[in-house]
């Protein structure tokens, strides 16, 4: 079968494909534990699409005038650690974490597609951000991605297979499609609680995006803020040249079960249109097809 290595152990959970024994697990106990605040703050992604820079660029938002100042736990602990996930670090792995005592608002993570979640989180009134990407470069993004686990388990697939199998939507947290469509009508209707970003905007205009980012998280960027420079250290702190640079990204380790994570896996290129180094024409060609296919007539595009 055309079936990766990796992608064999994945499972198909209400049409979303998941690895069973963790991330899954993880996602299950969070939809029957997790109450949110209206008041929290939700990084809703893709995997692969820039969520260790938006949890950063958010964290150090949002943390920017606490004292003592939380905002320096970015130099010390990887995004993942200060931004946690629910079904990774929360939820995963049986655990039943105490998240009554975090005081508001609450910032956190996940990749769980709009439509696993519970009506009591869409009624909760808590704040999504998404944040999605060209498909071409989350696809070559993710293949590298996959390729770097270590430990129990590692994989060497090939670019070919592992595309194949993500044409079919089999991938973490797939269809892509569907995951991105999940979000886009949530912010269609109700654009208040979801902010709908792309990892491009962010790169070509992050001044904008991070302006933007903060008065919906609440915390807007006063006029003496904007003088004193206070987006660019922000922009600066959390650019990938930066984060890549902090000895807990070079050197420390994320593990996730039987996965093992260098933390420099999470800082690659950070470029827009890499893809064209890795796939062909027809490649493009036909990713490009089948997600015009599946975005038809929703108003959201990811031609250039
Ligand atoms: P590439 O593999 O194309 O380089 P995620 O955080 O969702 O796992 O996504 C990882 C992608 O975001 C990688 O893309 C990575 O290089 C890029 N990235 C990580 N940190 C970044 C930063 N601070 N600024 C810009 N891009 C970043």
């Amino acid at each position: 079968s055309s079936m990766t290595k990796f992608h064999q152990h994945l499972r198909c959970y209400h049409g979303f494909w998941f690895r069973p024994e963790f991330v899954l697990l993880g996602a299950m106990a969070a939809q029957d534990h997790f109450v949110p605040r209206s008041s929290d703050i939700l990084i809703c992604t893709p995997p692969k699409v820039g969520t260790t820079w938006l949890k950063a660029l958010a964290f150090a938002t949002l943390n920017r005038n606490d004292q003592p100042c939380r905002q320096s736990l970015l130099l010390s602990h990887n995004p993942h650690i200060c931004v946690p996930s629910l079904e990774y670090n929360l939820y995963g792995e049986r655990r039943l974490p105490e998240l009554t005592a975090v005081p508001s608002p609450r910032l956190l993570s996940t990749h769980i597609p709009y439509q696993l979640f519970p009506s009591s989180w869409v009624s909760s009134g808590f704040k999504i951000v998404y944040l999605c990407r060209n498909p071409k470069d989350t696809f070559v993004s993710y293949w590298h991605f996959i390729n770097k686990i270590t430990g129990e388990e590692s994989y060497h697939d090939s670019l070919d297979d592992v595309f194949n199998s993500f044409l079919k939507g089999v991938h973490l947290a797939g269809p892509l499609w569907d995951h991105v469509l999940g979000y886009w009508n949530a912010s269609l209707v109700n654009p208040h609680n979801v902010l709908f970003m792309r990892y491009e905007e962010l790169k070509s205009d992050p001044f904008v995006r991070l302006r933007r980012l903060a008065e919906f998280m609440q915390c807007p960027f006063s006029e003496e803020e904007e003088r004193q420079g206070v987006l660019e250290k922000i922009l600066d702190m959390c650019s990938l040249e930066s984060m890549r640079n902090l000895d807990v990204n070079k050197n420390g380790h994320t593990i996730k079960h039987s996965f093992k994570f260098k933390n420099d896996a999470f800082f690659r290129k950070g470029k827009v249109g890499d893809w064209v180094n890795f796939l062909t024409p027809e490649m493009a060609e036909r990713l490009d097809q089948l997600m015009e296919q599946k975005l038809h007539n929703c108003g959201l595009s990811f031609n250039d």
